[in-house]
């Protein structure tokens, strides 16, 4: 059964929503994204307001095309949406991804990653308005060009991003899509902080869409309007302060970044660091993302049951935390998975009981002490709906260097409500953070910029514990992966979009 046939539980409003935070669309398996400027208010705000935006209502069957529109805050500028509402969103979104060299640098947009190197993304190449289009097989040309006939004179297209045929497998050959967290639709977590003692990959509403309890029991900062105020009686009332119409509900903020990704420069020197051993070339490949091209957690399933792990085969490959690896004899502590999503609670595990929790909350414990140097999980999860582009090569293709050099990579999508703690936090703290875990001197083996930190510190080493003997260390990793633009968005609710194009 398609996840689109599933029935609507009633809560919460699908038909305001739109659908790619429900439904990653991955039966549309052609897709592709205009950067849009705007270049007349009216024209571009008339076309807003009848949309052919795809809500996130189940249907059955379920849609062959589907329309997506995420606005930046340049975009609400030029839309004309007043100053103070557009302040009302959050600082990130606000001054956007590239326009801050603090935050770049804090991003690992360095050397080759530096926004100044972007094709797009940067000052008057920021789009206003990108218009997400999905589509069955042999339909998106024909979608594309209706809705480009319909667009008129309100935008100038500043570029088309495409994106290759949706496949089970990224760019380097591994396994993707595999993990993902649960959203509380039914909001059966409890609306306060409630200290977890155990991972669950259940997450509150609040941490994707805006207008709902986050994880904190609290409701995220959005723009809270005075329902007097001109069009404002369109919007929803907020849950937390009747008073207000709230033009955040329903809306998610979409990060979008171009990784461009070096297939033959990653498979080439694994190759030399296995000195020609395809099995150890793939070992190594392994441990840097924490699974197997096949997607088997190195960290092995454990038999305990997850909270909010779907079940069946993808749910299988989830079945895991990190609690029996301590120290990353399986499944080094650096590998892309662990540090973007280390799974682990509140406190760091051991036995249950106040004394033994005590002791854990106070340090006393030396493993402890390791697991918690990382942040809980729970406040820093994302939903990810990316697509590759470019060609499609073969790991074996890669290490022959047969084929022409065409770019490849991943338009890297990721949905939150909260993108400094989320999306911002994961990025900085976890992937480029050169002391994720305790360790010292690495970034994340995949994504790694590899340039020295600010204090001198490099950031080019992979260590992987070895369980009879110091560990094996990679140095002098090269850059895998450059980040080519990017872009902060904001997926408004259908009643919000609607608020943008007509108040
Ligand atoms: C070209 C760049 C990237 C590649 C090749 C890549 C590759 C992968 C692969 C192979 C997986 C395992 C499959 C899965 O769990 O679905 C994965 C998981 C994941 N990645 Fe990436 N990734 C990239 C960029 C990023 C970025 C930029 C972020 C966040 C800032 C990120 C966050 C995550 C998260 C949260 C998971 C799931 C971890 C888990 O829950 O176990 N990735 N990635």
């Amino acid at each position: 059964m398609n996840a689109q046939t599933i029935a609507n539980a009633g809560n919460p409003e699908w038909d305001d929503m739109q659908v790619l935070l429900r439904f990653g669309l991955g039966h549309l398996t052609h897709a592709s994204f205009l950067l849009l400027r705007v270049s007349n208010r009216d024209a571009a705000r008339a076309w807003l307001a009848a949309a052919p935006v795809t809500n996130a209502v189940a249907t059955d069957p379920p849609p062959m095309t589907a329309l997506q529109v995420a606005l930046t805050s340049d975009g609400l500028r030029a839309l004309g949406v007043a100053p103070d509402i557009v302040d009302g969103f959050s600082n990130e979104y606000v001054n956007g991804m590239s326009g801050d060299a603090g935050r770049s640098r804090r991003l690992g947009d360095v050397a080759a990653s530096d926004p100044r190197n972007w094709g797009w993304g940067v000052r008057d190449q920021v789009p206003h308005v990108m218009l997400m289009l999905y589509a069955a097989p042999g339909l998106l040309e024909g979608f594309e060009q209706s809705i480009k006939s319909q667009l008129g004179a309100g935008f100038e297209e500043m570029r088309r991003l495409p994106t290759s045929e949706l496949r089970s497998k990224e760019p380097f050959g591994f396994e993707d899509g595999l993990s993902q967290p649960r959203v509380d639709w039914e909001r059966a977590r409890p609306v306060k902080d409630e200290e977890q003692y155990a991972y669950t990959n259940l997450a509150c509403l609040g941490e994707f869409l805006l207008g709902y309890p986050n994880e904190y029991g609290a409701y995220t900062d959005r723009p809270l309007l005075d329902p007097q105020r001109s069009g404002a009686a369109m919007l929803p009332r907020a849950e937390d302060a009747a008073d207000k119409a709230d033009l955040g509900r329903n809306g998610t903020y979409l990060v979008m970044r171009q990784l461009r990704q070096d297939i033959r420069g990653f498979w080439r020197h694994l190759d030399r660091e296995a000195g020609g051993d395809a099995v150890v070339r793939e070992r190594l490949a392994a441990a840097m993302v924490g699974r197997t091209l096949d997607g088997d957690p190195l960290v092995g399933r454990t038999n305990d049951a997850i909270a909010g792990n779907a079940a069946g085969a993808k749910g299988d490959l989830n079945a895991f935390t990190f609690e029996s690896d301590p120290h990353g004899v399986r499944c080094p502590l650096g590998a892309h998975v662990r540090r973007s999503n280390p799974r682990n609670a509140d406190l760091p595990p051991g036995k249950s009981g106040l004394i033994a929790r005590l002791i854990r909350t106070l340090g006393f414990d030396a493993v402890a002490l390791g697991n918690d140097l990382v942040a809980s999980t729970r406040f820093h999860r994302l939903v990810r709906r990316g697509r590759a582009y470019g060609a499609r090569i073969t790991p074996a293709e890669a290490l022959s260097g047969a084929l022409a050099d065409d770019e490849s990579g991943l338009h890297f999508v990721c949905l939150n409500a909260n993108i400094g703690r989320q999306f911002e936090f994961v990025q900085a703290a976890w992937i480029a953070g050169t002391k994720f875990a305790g360790m010292a001197g690495e970034g994340d083996p995949l994504l790694g910029h590899r340039q020295p930190a600010l204090d001198g510190c490099p950031t080019d080493v992979f260590s992987i514990p070895q369980p009879d003997g110091p560990d094996r260390r990679l140095t002098a990793l090269p850059a895998f992966v450059t980040v080519r633009g990017g872009a902060y968005f904001f997926l408004p609710g259908i009643r919000a979009l609607h608020y943008f194009a007509t108040a």
